[in-house]
């Protein structure tokens, strides 16, 4: 539960409140068990142990092995990393595959490349947001070096097919990999069973604390470190441990393992009562993006006219937290490059709000925001008029 009554916090894909038994978890770490996991004596012993135990309970939610988990600083480290990596196997493969709505992690660092010469294709969606399988199987050449695609997408929750996805670019011999971040905790996923190379997640997604994420690494597949320096996390990964914080993601992990498929539903009642409630109430409200294929916790709606700006500010002074496309690129007031993608027009992508639910929300919370957020509309709506 919460312990911010005055606040209605629906903005889980920013960030999420770390679970109380998280911080219990990390607490020795802060305290007595300050030891250098590189250590030999048994302080550092200890300390090692803890590390292990995180990489088991987050392999336990990936349904994979613990020595394909490489500890980072976060999901936009991970995706770099990845990228980097796939780069380095073949001078003939320099060709990245990717789509147009992925997070700035992906997007700004693909760019990035394209300015150093890499040739970049860059799927389209349509508007619900998913991309063409065929367009994708078309795009991938033999010198691509590596296909990276988002999970799930931040804005508007929308879910590719994976596994499908997964399948083309084997068969195609490249790389593949995908950005997690959204997707961990909320859908029960196994590795093992899937032809993905690379997988990027992130703690404060789910309920742990920020600055701690995971790049999955399969362990068929030869791997570059993209930070070098000592030989922390198998040579894979350089620089001393974040050791609480990794034992904070170990135990956000294990909590999501057992709860995922009770919370999913939870969650997606909440998610559900909230936009019906929404669509019903206030007169143009509009769902971006596929309904269907969409992450549990997740809406992103349009109020065509209204700008989000305006929106967000009414909201907070009423205690409500939400985002206006995603958290990383508030700020600017550009429209969202997800929603422009789908093909919104920019008074439709303007007025959008992304509402996303997590494990510390509740219907009362729901109901409460049902009253206050039509009466923003109209209020803006009479202004505008
Ligand atoms: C889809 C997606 N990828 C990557 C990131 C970046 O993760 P981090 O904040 O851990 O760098 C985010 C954060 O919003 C995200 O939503």
């Amino acid at each position: 539960m919460s312990e911010r009554s005055d606040i209605l916090y629906f903005d889980n894909n920013a960030t999420t409140q770390i679970d109380p038994q998280v911080v219990e978890e990390m607490l020795p770490f802060l305290r007595e068990q300050y030891g250098n996991p590189s250590s030999a004596y048994r302080l550092a012993k200890t300390v090692r142990a803890a590390i292990e135990t995180a990489r088991e309970r987050v392999a336990a939610l990936l349904g994979c092995e613990p020595s394909e988990i490489i500890f980072t600083s976060c999901g936009t480290e991970s995706t770099n990393a990845a990228i980097h990596s796939a780069l380095r196997m073949d001078r003939d493969r320099q060709h990245i595959v990717t789509t147009r709505v992925e997070h700035s992690a992906t997007l700004k660092t693909c760019e990035g490349l394209a300015k150093r010469g890499h040739a970049i294709t860059w799927l389209d969606v349509n508007s619900d947001g998913q991309i063409d399988l065929g367009e994708l199987e078309r795009a991938i050449t033999d010198e691509t070096a590596l296909v990276s695609i988002m999970w799930a997408n931040n804005e508007t929750g929308v879910i590719f097919p994976i596994d499908e996805i997964a399948r083309i670019v084997r068969e195609k011999g490249a790389a593949f990999h995908t950005d997690a971040v959204q997707t961990i905790g909320k859908v029960p996923v196994k590795l093992a069973d899937m032809p993905v190379s690379f997988l990027s997640l992130s703690g404060h997604k789910l309920h742990a604390p920020k600055g701690v994420g995971v790049l999955y690494a399969n362990r068929r597949l030869k791997y570059a470190p993209f930070i070098t320096g000592g030989s922390q996390e198998n040579g894979r990964r350089a620089g001393t441990e974040n050791v609480t914080h990794i034992v904070a993601l170990g135990k956000a992990c294990e909590i999501a393992a057992k709860n995922i498929e009770h919370e999913a539903t939870a969650v997606r009642a909440m998610r559900d009562a909230f936009e019906n409630g929404v669509l019903a109430a206030i007169p143009g409200a509009l769902v971006n993006g596929d309904r269907v294929n969409r992450l549990p916790n997740t809406t992103s709606i349009a109020f065509p006219g209204v700008e989000s700006e305006a929106m967000l500010m009414l909201l907070d002074q009423r205690g409500i937290c939400c985002s206006a496309g995603s958290a990383c690129t508030t700020g600017q007031h550009e429209p969202s490059h997800v929603l422009r993608a789908m093909g919104c027009d920019d008074t439709r992508a303007r007025g959008t709000l992304r509402f996303s639910f997590g494990r510390f929300n509740t219907m009362e919370q729901v109901s409460q925001a049902l009253e206050v957020l039509p009466e923003v509309i109209e209020k803006i709506r009479r202004v505008n008029a």
